[in-house]
């Protein structure tokens, strides 16, 4: 029997112990880091946000350690500029040390990083951007975002089966937006239908007024957009104002224009619009159900595209360290992702072996009132679309 002053000692020791223990730093094989690179300033902030909620709610819910390794995240700004993008992952690769590379909210961010993705042989885990040929820069870039062929092609189909014969297109001046355009183009004049007048306007601080008169004075059935995540609502506000929706030319495109993160504040000009994309917060499973409540509870707001590509990029980590058993050098991780499959709140996608990129389904979707309040409200489904870019070898 210990006395009470001995028992008084050994729980003290024992409070040390714990503590010790506690604060002692893990040691370095025993941490999987994971440099985050995302726009959390500058014109793609929003995809930035998004990303990081998701990063963390993922954690949240399914803890910091896996296979015995702890998880470590390290978030960098590349304030929306590709060049900060290669700096910070010059020095997460070579300072940090991490195992994987993740984020990248444009195209030019994502490119910028691919060379040292392959020279360091680190994966890059793109959760954001949608260039076709981004997979193509490194055989260590793995998708879980989407590309703009994927559901530019679709809209096409969908815009000549559904009589819209003449088009006016408004698309981002850069890599994705130039995809987005060539399969729209492809598709939709395949099918019969006619461009009548084709605007491209700037990634940094657009102003889409002055276009908006020239595709109002084209008289197009229809008008093709894409715009990156974040810009959609100031895109809407000045298609309202200069009357188009009154005009009835109506908006489809890929859905980006009508991002869940800010369609709730686009107004009535928004309704009717028709995209083809890879997520709505209204997608009707049990998954994206926990998913939009989790998320809404956490950041008090709904969560778009940007911020399922994150959610999925760490689950694509998570399961890929969990089957090499905690094993993180690059080459191993890319062979465990390969192939992977799971279901997204988006739906059921997976990590095609031959490319790396995702694949997924696409839905036609169309903004409606739901509850008062505006919903991408999906009404057509294709299945298991891979990338329609990816170049023949
Ligand atoms: C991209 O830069 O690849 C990009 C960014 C935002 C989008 C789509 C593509 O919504």
């Amino acid at each position: 029997m210990f006395t009470n002053k001995r028992k008084l000692r050994w729980l003290a020791l024992g409070a040390v112990a714990t503590g010790a223990l506690a604060s002692a730093p893990v040691p370095a094989q025993e941490v999987v880091k994971i440099g985050l690179i995302v726009p959390m300033t500058g014109g793609q902030a929003s995809t930035g946000k998004q990303i990081d909620n998701a990063v963390k709610l993922y954690m949240q819910q399914h803890g910091d350690t896996v296979a015995g390794k702890k998880i470590e995240v390290i978030l960098k700004d590349d304030a929306t500029l590709p060049d900060n993008t290669k700096r910070l992952a010059q020095e997460l690769i070579v300072n940090e040390k991490v195992n994987i590379i993740a984020g990248f909210g444009i195209t030019p961010s994502a490119f910028a990083a691919a060379p040292l993705a392959t020279q360091a042989k680190v994966p890059e885990v793109v959760m954001a951007a949608g260039t076709s040929s981004i997979t193509e820069k490194s055989p260590y870039v793995v998708r879980t975002s989407f590309t703009l062929g994927q559901s530019s092609t679709i809209i096409a189909d969908w815009a000549v089966k559904n009589g819209i014969k003449k088009v006016a297109t408004l698309t981002s001046d850069y890599a994705p937006g130039n995809d987005a355009l060539k399969f729209f183009k492809e598709h939709f004049t395949a099918g019969g239908g006619q461009i009548v007048e084709e605007v491209k306007t700037p990634l940094a601080n657009p102003d889409f007024a002055p276009f908006l008169q020239r595709m109002k004075d084209a008289k197009p059935d229809a008008m093709f957009v894409f715009v990156p995540a974040g810009q959609g609502g100031n895109f809407m506000k000045q298609y309202a104002e200069r009357g188009l929706d009154k005009a009835g030319i109506k908006v489809i495109g890929p859905g980006d224009v009508t991002d869940d993160d800010l369609l709730k504040d686009m107004g009535d000009a928004a309704i009717g619009t028709v995209t083809a994309h890879i997520y709505s917060a209204a997608h009707p499973s049990e998954k994206n159900k926990e998913f939009v409540a989790a998320y809404k509870k956490a950041f008090h707001q709904r969560p778009g595209f940007m911020a399922v590509g994150g959610y999925d990029g760490m689950h694509l980590i998570y399961a890929a360290l969990q089957k090499t058993g905690g094993k993180a050098d690059g080459d191993s991780l890319i062979a465990a992702m390969k192939g992977m499959a799971w279901e997204s709140p988006r739906g059921p996608i997976s990590i095609d072996p031959e490319t790396r990129d995702i694949i997924q389904n696409v839905y036609i979707r169309k903004v409606e009132k739901v509850d008062g309040e505006l919903y991408n409200v999906e009404f057509e489904t294709f299945k298991n679309v891979k990338d329609p870019g990816k170049t023949k070898k």
